[in-house]
């Protein structure tokens, strides 16, 4: 078998590792590493096996992982976490960043994590095992988005000095991306509205969490709107301003050392725990191995 290197295909028939036949909607990949996406399911195909038949060709090796965008064009994506969906505050902010972003030549979709069907992590770990979850939902194609994206915008209103219940489901549902570092290389900034208490904290966490999935993170705003709602005003002017920070940042592929270094520092922690549960995280592991980090 050898490694080939070829451009983004469509619309293939391809043959899984569990030997079952599939169309393969999309199906790109760099030397060493290949993903598909099945529009059947809506399933973002990952797999620990390491061969791929295409037709009567075996093709590639470890598909693990969706390939990052690699066109012209930059891509965000926001995503708000309010289950008001278009009555939300915080989604002006999140609209404002895309909206900076798109005066500097992003490409940018939001996303209402209330408009989806996403369930709560049952804790099972067969993501840790197999890099597939369990569950059947729109948590794919949100973090096929997230994955393609190399600029991720976190926006939550604050509830009871946290993000929302929406937000964390999501978040918890990437703890196998978060083991693997999966978003090493993306840039990612924060937004939230609130009455007046927490905006800090919210703040610092969506970033907390960018930043545990290995993308660095290029700033925040924030708007306390209880008794002052002309702070809105005020914010969407400096959100427009972070989109337009995090596509220079992008373009630029600006550094930002402390970060960088923390991210390291994290990164080597995930390794040592992968490492020592090899046997259980077979799927963790044997992505680590492929991506040399090991
Ligand atoms: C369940 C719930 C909890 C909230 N908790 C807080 C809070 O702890 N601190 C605060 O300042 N505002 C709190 N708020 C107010 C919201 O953060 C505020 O109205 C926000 O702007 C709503 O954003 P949205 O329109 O994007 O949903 C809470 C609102 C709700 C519905």
């Amino acid at each position: 078998m050898s490694a080939t290197c070829e451009p983004r295909a469509t619309n293939h028939f391809g043959t899984g590792p569990d030997g079952g036949t599939r169309r393969i909607f999309s199906f790109e990949f760099l030397i060493g590493t290949a993903s598909w996406f099945e529009p059947d399911t809506h399933r973002l195909f990952q797999t620990r096996d390491r061969c791929v038949r295409r037709t009567s060709e075996t093709i590639i090796i470890a598909a693990t992982h969706v390939v990052r965008n690699r066109g012209a064009t930059m891509k965000i994506v926001g995503i708000n976490g309010s289950p008001r969906r278009k009555k939300s505050q915080t989604r002006k902010l999140v609209e404002a960043v895309l909206d900076g972003a798109r005066q500097r030549g992003a490409e940018a979709e939001l996303v209402d994590i209330g408009a989806l069907d996403i369930r709560y992590c049952l804790g099972c770990q067969v993501c840790y095992a197999e890099g597939e979850c369990v569950q059947e939902d729109d948590l794919y194609d949100l973090w096929e988005k997230m994955m393609r994206a190399d600029g991720i915008v976190l926006g939550s209103p604050v509830y009871i000095n946290g993000v929302t219940a929406q937000l964390k489901t999501v978040i918890d549902r990437l703890a196998d991306a978060i083991h693997c570092q999966m978003l090493v290389g993306e840039y990612g900034c924060a937004v939230t509205t609130a009455g007046g208490s927490g905006i800090s904290e919210v703040l610092g966490y969506m970033n907390y969490v960018l930043n545990s999935l290995g993308a660095v993170t290029v700033g925040e705003v924030g708007a306390a709107i209880g008794r002052d709602p002309a702070a809105l005003d005020t914010a969407v002017t400096e959100a427009r301003n972070l989109g337009q920070t995090l596509a220079d940042a992008i373009q630029t592929k600006r550094r930002y050392d402390d970060q960088e270094s923390a991210i390291a520092d994290r990164g080597e922690f995930f390794r040592q725990l992968v490492k020592a549960n090899k046997e259980a995280w077979r799927h963790q592991y044997d992505f680590w191995m492929e991506k040399g980090w090991m």
